[in-house]
């Protein structure tokens, strides 16, 4: 759906009301690293269609880094005809046919991170408009080689203003491994932390990371601790080809167990972070499949109000309780969450979740269950690694 016409008013909307609850949908790098094309694409969104993710809220599909001919032909960048033999227009009309919308990769240096595609440098007028024509709803732009005294924010506000000028909503997903103060207002949201892996050492180093600027997320403007792993398998060790050099030990570990996968996700929906499965959509087993599309879990991520949870009790040993706060009155989503390896008890008291003390209703929102009325405080029983997902809400004095 092209958008404006004419000359973009100066007193622009550049977010254009766009990512109003955190993006969701599937994204190709942490399984299928550069193998992407046009047959893969297709089948990814037959099986979301068919499996309930389409239908449970994940839209846009994202094809990562590895799409495109190593040179630009007449300024322009190239998809891999033996990967993509139409291009993208077919492709993308495919998708929006089903229901979904269709994302890009690009990168805001002279080459993208697997080095073989261009960058977008120096070509952002361009490519911003082949990406509208070709029926591109979300750019995700990445950080690796950065031209000779190239300016970071300088880098991404021209893709931003091409994007804009477009006049397609398109969302922009800034990848540039760290937050930087300029990226709020940039894109609609901001990778804040480094390359996730499907190691629960990594997945609570990102989650951990991506709480420094909690306070920031709203409507249009998200911390994105990056991809889900959930259902990855030994995959997202491997970086452009390579085991990471400086965490040898990640080479070939086992990947997240179930128990971890379900805190993985809870953590990510109680951060309002993007919720973008990386997983092998296609084959996938009935397990990873109902734990992306729990609706109470996802309900919490996608909360109207936007706010990012936030520890506000902790032991200093790995017991946590986080707490989001709602759209509507003295509503919570809390996690009782047990980083230990041993089963622990944890308690929510209502002064740290900010509610009033008295009466509210409990109920866990993985069991689907009312767990009744509790005054002052609410003791859950954690196992190892768990994250035990409440909701929880003030009850009003008769
Ligand atoms: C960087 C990004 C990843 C992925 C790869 C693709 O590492 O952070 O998310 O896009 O590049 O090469």
């Amino acid at each position: 759906m092209a958008g404006g016409c004419g000359a973009p008013n100066p007193s622009r909307d550049l977010s254009r009301g766009l990512a109003r609850t955190p993006p969701m949908g599937w994204n190709s790098w942490n399984t299928f690293k550069d193998g992407v094309s046009d047959t893969l694409l297709r089948q990814v969104a037959d099986a979301m269609a068919a499996n309930g993710m389409r239908d449970a809220g994940y839209r846009y599909i994202n094809m990562d880094d590895g799409w495109a001919l190593p040179q630009r032909l007449n300024g322009h960048l190239q998809p891999n005809p033996a990967k993509f033999p139409n291009g993208f227009k077919p492709l993308s009309d495919y998708l929006y046919a089903r229901g979904f919308k269709f994302g890009i990769y690009a990168d805001r240096g002279t080459r993208t991170c697997v080095g073989l595609c261009p960058g977008s440098y120096g070509h952002e007028t361009t490519d911003a408009k082949d990406f509208a024509d070709w029926g591109v709803d979300y750019v995700k732009y990445d950080n690796c080689n950065p031209a000779f005294f190239s300016n970071q924010a300088g880098d991404y506000s021209r893709m931003r203003d091409a994007l804009f000028a477009t006049g397609r909503p398109i969302v922009f997903s800034l990848c540039a491994w760290e937050f930087k103060n300029w990226m709020p207002g940039m894109g609609q949201l901001w990778r804040t932390t480094a390359d996730i892996s499907d190691n629960w050492g990594r997945v609570l180093e990102n989650l951990d990371a991506n709480e420094r600027t909690a306070a920031l997320a709203g409507p249009g403007n998200w911390n994105d601790p990056d991809m889900l792993v959930v259902g990855c398998e030994d995959v997202a060790d491997f970086q452009h080809g390579q085991v990471f050099s400086d965490m040898p030990e990640l080479a070939g570990h086992p990947g997240l167990t179930q128990t971890e996968s379900r805190s993985h996700f809870s953590m990510w929906a109680m951060m309002a972070a993007p919720l973008l499965a990386g997983n092998d959509v296609i084959h996938m087993p009935k397990w990873i499949k109902e734990i992306l599309v729990n609706p109470e879990v996802i309900a919490v991520d996608q909360d109207p109000a936007g706010h990012q949870g936030v520890a506000v009790w902790e032991n200093g040993k790995g017991l946590y309780v986080y707490s989001k706060v709602l759209q509507g009155v003295n509503a919570r989503a809390v996690a009782l969450f047990n980083r230990m390896d041993k089963d622990e008890t944890i308690t929510a008291e209502w002064t740290d979740l900010g509610i009033p003390k008295g009466q509210a209703s409990v109920r866990d929102i993985w069991k689907h269950a009312d767990l009744g009325v509790f005054s002052d405080r609410y003791k859950g029983f954690v196992s190892p690694h768990e994250a035990v997902l409440l909701r929880i809400v003030s009850v009003k004095p008769e």
